[in-house]
């Protein structure tokens, strides 16, 4: 399976944040945004990604998270010359998808919790058609919403509804089998001129292949739409970590755990950041693994 970060657009609601910066590269507490949906792929098991972003921006995109090597995994870099939807990442990224499955996730999207794994998992082993998430949020109108009947088989997807059906919104993170370039391909855009992604999950619908997760409490979907909801998700991380210890989408950690790479190279990752805290945990990782190592000898 693939894996595609989208991380374009003008972040126009963030200005004048994301005037000079793009919104995905803004800090959320004390790293990137974009590390956390990318630990969310890697803990799906997918090591070849794809960024797409700006003609601008892709170029620090590349600066800070190079070829992957680092971290055992491939990374691409494409531009998107206009923000054309989120659907259009399955029109660039088709050579890169090549004959394979694919997992979309929206480079603003924060999610935590045992419960993402758990859907994760369940989302991989459905091999044909596509599989997309449900999230009980306050704010349904802000979001693509998915109505359900009573034995919550979902019969609606609607993008941005005045009215919405339910309180469920649908996260920035989809499964797809390989058909999803074809149907990107025939999506007629929105109203606002986009190929939305809306359209593509009711396609799925249409022909009885979308299957909809519902997650619960177990696991936090985070905004990062607006400074508030940024201010929050910062807070929640830095509490997290404090309180828990472990740190949330440390991307090296989650490489080391996952098996793409070894301790020595997780090691040279926490000696380069060794002046920060976040170097320090990655080295207190190593210490760990190696009083591991030792008792089992
Ligand atoms: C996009 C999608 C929407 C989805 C949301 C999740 O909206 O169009 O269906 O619920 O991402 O973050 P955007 O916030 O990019 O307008």
């Amino acid at each position: 399976m693939k894996g595609i970060i989208l991380a374009g657009g003008k972040g126009t609601r963030l200005y004048p944040m994301t005037i000079a910066v793009s919104k995905q590269l803004l800090p959320i507490y004390d790293k990137p945004m974009i590390y956390y949906p990318l630990s969310v792929l890697m803990l799906a098991g997918i090591k070849e990604i794809m960024i797409i972003s700006t003609p601008t921006d892709i170029s620090q995109y590349e600066k800070l998270l190079g070829d992957g090597s680092k971290i055992g995994v491939k990374f691409e870099y494409k531009v998107q010359t206009e923000p054309r939807g989120l659907a259009d990442a399955f029109i660039l990224g088709e050579d890169f998808i090549g004959k394979d499955s694919v997992c979309l996730i929206l480079g603003d999207n924060i999610f935590h919790g045992g419960g993402i794994s758990i859907a994760i998992k369940e989302a991989i082993s459905n091999k044909k058609g596509a599989t997309i998430f449900g999230y009980p949020v306050k704010n349904p109108k802000e979001f693509g919403v998915v109505e359900f009947d009573k034995s919550m088989n979902a019969i609606s997807i609607e993008e941005k509804p005045e009215d919405p059906k339910s309180q469920y919104a649908v996260p920035g993170l989809y499964f797809y089998d390989n058909e999803v370039i074809n149907i990107a391909k025939n999506v007629k855009p929105s109203n606002r001129g986009e190929i939305e992604i809306t359209a593509v999950n009711n396609e799925y619908l249409k022909r009885k292949q979308l299957k909809v997760v519902t997650l619960g409490r177990g696991m936090a979907w985070l905004d990062t739409g607006t400074p508030k909801g940024m201010n929050q998700a910062s807070s929640f991380v830095e509490s997290i970590q404090s309180t828990q210890g472990y740190y949330v989408a440390c991307i090296e950690e989650i490489a080391f755990t996952q098996g793409f790479i070894d301790i020595d190279e997780l090691n040279k990752n926490g000696e380069e950041l060794k002046a920060t805290d976040y170097g320090k945990y990655i080295l207190s990782i190593c210490e760990e693994e190696k009083i591991k190592i030792k008792g089992m000898k």
